[in-house]
């Protein structure tokens, strides 16, 4: 007979952060392999955070035990370094509501993390607006380019063109200093975002706002908002974003959808509204055609504004970098008008001097909104603005998942249209058009246009002469496209004139 009586051992229990196993999906009755980022009691019983390890961050959430299929578990690797608070966090100036694993664990996971630093050269007065990664996308994203193939069309249409393919380069990534402090979150104090002070306080002269991606994993793994209240939407976030804490354990948050001003109960927000007068985003309404309009923000001008809309877009953007300095950068937001005011849609930032030309930091449209097109008409907008800036321009990279695939459906549809135009109106079978004629055409990018048409593989090299060929199919899957495309920019309705920020002292 032993002397000591042996309990058993609930597997529950050996349940901690790091481990990994298949859990199951929501919605689907899929268990891919998943990482426990952490667990917690809630009523007497335990709820795990997990990440799914092939997927976006997007669809991470707490699960019952009930989907997680312990038997297969894999215990965290011994050598894996339980994350070190960094001095942000020691300072009280950010707050997660659970430990994160270890960023090491997530490198080995074949996911990558893009937190690319701007090179060297690019470190200049301002702070970018990093991008997400653009990891692979969800089952559901199969569709990727948009433009369907078919059979029963028209001929085949060729154009020569002259192309020289160039790489498309990487942009950067840069993390947020922020702050939380413990406001009254109905007062009138609080029409000021909290963040602000310390922005003014801490004043940075250069762009190297770079911090390590533990900082980043530590702080923005796990999603701290249940659920926002905008207008007459209720929407689940995605990511992280650093709202007070004092607001992360409230069911619900309430946003002025004028002001975006965020309040912790109905009731503030119904008292908010009672002195809220806007009906609209601040700035200047540059373009009106039927019920959308474009509002021009200037981050300067309009600091509380803008900061509370990068925090909005944040909890629907990974990566993204929040900055309490927004004078470097435009915001041009989308919004649909009726008898109640302008209810926003979307937006998307700009730097208003950007060494690579690149015509639009992060964009987004509020998932209430999403594929309906109102993406593609914000990149098309953005397009617009460099078309009258004679420019051409392009997306700061990297790009989201989604981001990715909404650019490559727009320069696709886009670079084709122009194609085919030239084809309807040209004499000659074979039309010619070179690369920097398309480019001026559409304000893409040279490097966009040229990834595009290998990417639809379009490209075929004939008789010491690059030709775009378009297969019938390819016309006839960009004609049902192009007729979903409802609402396009119309340029004559954009009351705008570029300005030349490097001529002003000060943004
Ligand atoms: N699944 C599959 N395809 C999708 C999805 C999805 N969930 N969402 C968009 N697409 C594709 C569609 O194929 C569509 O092309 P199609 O018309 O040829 O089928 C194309 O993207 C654009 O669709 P829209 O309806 O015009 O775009 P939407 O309004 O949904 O906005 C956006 C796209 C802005 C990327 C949106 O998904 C979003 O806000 N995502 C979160 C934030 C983000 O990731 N922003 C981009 C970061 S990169 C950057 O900022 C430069
Ligand atoms: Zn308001």
């Amino acid at each position: 007979m032993g002397d000591g009586a042996e309990t058993p051992v609930d597997p529950e229990d050996l349940v901690v952060e790091g481990c990994r196993m298949p859990v199951k999906m929501a919605n689907a009755d899929e268990w891919p392999l998943a990482e426990i980022l952490s667990r917690k009691e809630v009523e007497n019983r335990t709820i795990f955070y997990v990440h799914f390890i092939d997927y976006n961050k997007r669809l991470d959430e707490w699960v019952e035990r009930d989907r997680l299929d312990i038997d297969k578990m894999q215990l965290p690797k011994k050598d894996a370094k339980t994350p070190v608070k960094d001095s942000a966090v020691s300072k009280g100036n950010c707050s997660s509501n659970s430990r994160a694993s270890s960023p090491d664990r997530e490198m080995s996971n074949g996911t990558p993390n893009f937190n690319i630093h701007r090179p060297k050269s690019n470190i200049g007065r301002k702070r970018k607006l990093p991008m997400n990664d653009t990891g692979p996308p969800p089952p559901s994203m199969n569709n990727i380019t948009g433009i369907p193939m078919v059979d029963n069309a028209p001929s085949p249409v060729t154009t020569p063109l002259s192309i020289s393919p160039t790489p498309l380069s990487q942009g950067q990534s840069l993390l947020p200093s922020y702050t939380q402090s413990t406001p009254d979150f109905c007062s009138s104090q609080t029409s000021q975002p909290q963040q602000e002070p310390v922005a003014a306080h801490q004043p940075r002269q250069t762009g190297s706002m770079a911090t390590d991606k533990t900082h980043d994993d530590i702080i923005t793994r796990m999603k701290n908002i249940s659920m926002i209240e905008l207008g007459r939407h209720r929407i689940r976030p995605w990511y992280f974003a650093p709202y007070p804490v004092e607001l992360t354990i409230c069911p619900v948050i309430f946003l002025c959808e004028f002001c975006l001003k965020y309040v912790k109960s109905r009731k503030c927000l119904e008292r908010h509204k009672e002195k809220c007068n806007l009906r609209h985003p601040p700035g200047n309404e540059i373009y009106r055609k039927s019920n959308i309009s474009f509002f021009e923000i200037d981050g300067r001008k309009n600091k509380s504004y803008s900061q509370k809309l990068c925090l909005l877009a944040k909890l629907f953007l990974d990566h993204k970098t929040l900055y309490y300095d927004t004078d470097p950068f435009l915001f041009y937001v989308m919004t649909e008008y009726d008898n109640r005011g302008f209810h926003i849609v979307g937006y998307f930032s700009k730097e208003k001097e950007s060494t690579e030309d690149y015509n639009v930091a992060c964009i987004l449209t509020l998932p209430p909104y999403q594929r309906k097109g109102f993406g593609k008409l914000l990149i098309e907008f953005s397009y617009v603005l460099s078309q009258f800036e004679g420019k051409t321009g392009s997306p700061e990279k990297p790009l989201s998942d989604l981001g990715l695939l909404s650019y490559r459906s727009y320069w696709s549809q886009t670079i084709l249209e122009t194609i085919l135009k030239l084809h309807k109106s040209a004499e000659s079978e074979r039309p010619q058009i070179t690369i920097n004629e398309i480019c001026e055409t559409t304000s893409i990018r040279k490097e966009d246009v040229i990834s595009t048409l290998q990417h639809l593989n379009l490209i075929n090299y004939y008789k010491g002469q690059y030709i775009v060929t378009l297969s019938p199919e390819v016309i006839d899957g960009q004609e049902k496209a192009m007729t979903k495309r409802k609402i396009r920019i119309d340029p004559k309705c954009l009351h705008w004139n570029p300005k030349d920020w490097s001529k002003r002292g000060k943004w």
